[in-house]
């Protein structure tokens, strides 16, 4: 008998393990590529022990297009699920070129390893922030996009996948636009691990929390929302790992195609909502003070879920009680 597996670019990353994780449970064969650029082996064996089961490893960079392509021919793919992108904003500034080729080019020797082994399936980790400014909020999926402030930005954009699509309508593509994903897996061993000082809200306040870092700056509390502060659409790493199966099974179930949709809550919550709440979920004190407005930052960002629903099946289940009980959790277990 034939097994057919996803493959999982970067699934020992933050996403791609939750993914990976929620792709075994629900009886999915997976082979895993990573290079650890920005992960640690020990995920691997988290995923095993969370699921009870094994899955195929290969140690490479994804740009490695002939080490990739012993991945294809000693495995029978069946669809490509790619998280080995470079994801931070501020870091993507610095390092253009790194991003571009790690972003744009990794993705492309990854595409075109695809259709030499005629592995047309494929779902595209992209970002709300893809919508620049928003043109309206809630933000559907038909809203205008481009205007990105930064190159990770830039590298989120669309437009290869669509001008594939465009030339061999054989291709079965679903980009996925995430909006803000915290939490972590509720055993604690799988989550977020960012290198250095973290950049993004949540990572920060965990480590306010845990008195790893002295206090949170609050990026401005001047923007045009109920309290000042940036407003976002916070969403569980583990619904955000469900959509991709549903994103799956859509691109099983519906004849080829190119589809888009937003993972978000559709609930918008602020800076100092996100701080409160952390407070009161886990009883810790997240001290902080205003400061200035991060460059590039927009006011509000937050999806409209009813494509998502209505196609995929798919809306998030967690709440902002177990993003932060999650991943509180899971910074006391992996101090
Ligand atoms: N913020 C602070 N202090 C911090 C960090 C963040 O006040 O130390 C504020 C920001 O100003 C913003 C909110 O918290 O209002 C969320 O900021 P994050 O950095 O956590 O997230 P962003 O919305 O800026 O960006 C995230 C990802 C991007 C992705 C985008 C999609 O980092 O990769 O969501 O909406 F593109």
């Amino acid at each position: 008998m034939i097994f057919m597996a996803i493959l999982v670019t970067g699934g020992a990353g933050f996403i791609g393990s939750h993914t990976a994780v929620e792709l075994l449970n629900s009886g999915k064969d997976i082979v895993i590529v990573d290079n650890f650029s920005n992960s640690k082996p020990k995920a691997l064996e988290a995923i095993k022990k969370i699921t009870g089961k094994d899955f195929k490893f290969y140690e490479i960079n994804y740009l490695d297009r002939e080490k990739l392509e012993k991945v294809f021919e000693e495995n029978d793919i069946e669809a490509v699920l790619n998280f080995a992108g470079y994801k931070s904003v501020g870091e993507s500034v610095r390092k253009p070129l790194e991003y571009y080729d790690n972003n744009i080019s990794g993705c492309l020797v990854l595409l075109e390893t695809m259709q030499k082994y005629g592995v047309k399936k494929f779902v595209f980790s992209s970002s709300a922030t893809v919508y620049g400014e928003p043109e309206r909020i809630p933000l559907t999926e038909d809203c205008k996009t481009g205007g990105t402030t930064n190159p990770y930005g830039t590298t989120k954009l669309e437009q290869i996948l669509k001008d594939l699509y465009a030339s061999d309508n054989s291709w079965d593509i679903c980009i996925l636009r995430y909006f803000n994903p915290v939490g972590a897996h509720e055993s604690g061993l799988i989550g977020e691990e960012p290198q250095g000082i973290p950049n993004n809200l949540m990572p920060y306040v965990v480590r306010v929390a845990s008195g790893e870092l002295k206090e949170l700056s609050v990026f401005g509390n001047d923007y045009d929302t109920p309290d000042g502060t940036g407003v976002r659409d916070y969403i569980h790493v583990v619904d955000l790992a469900k959509g991709h199966l549903a994103a799956l099974n859509k691109l099983d179930k519906e004849g080829k195609g190119l589809y888009i949709y937003n993972l978000g809550t559709g609930t918008g919550y602020s800076v100092l909502d996100m701080v409160k709440s952390f407070e009161e979920i886990t009883g810790n004190k997240v001290p902080y003070k205003i400061t200035q407005r991060r460059p590039g930052d927009i006011a509000t960002c937050y999806s409209d879920t009813k494509k998502a629903k209505e196609e995929l099946g798919w809306e998030a289940e967690k709440g902002i009680k177990e993003m932060c009980e999650d991943s509180w959790n899971f910074i006391q277990k992996n101090k």
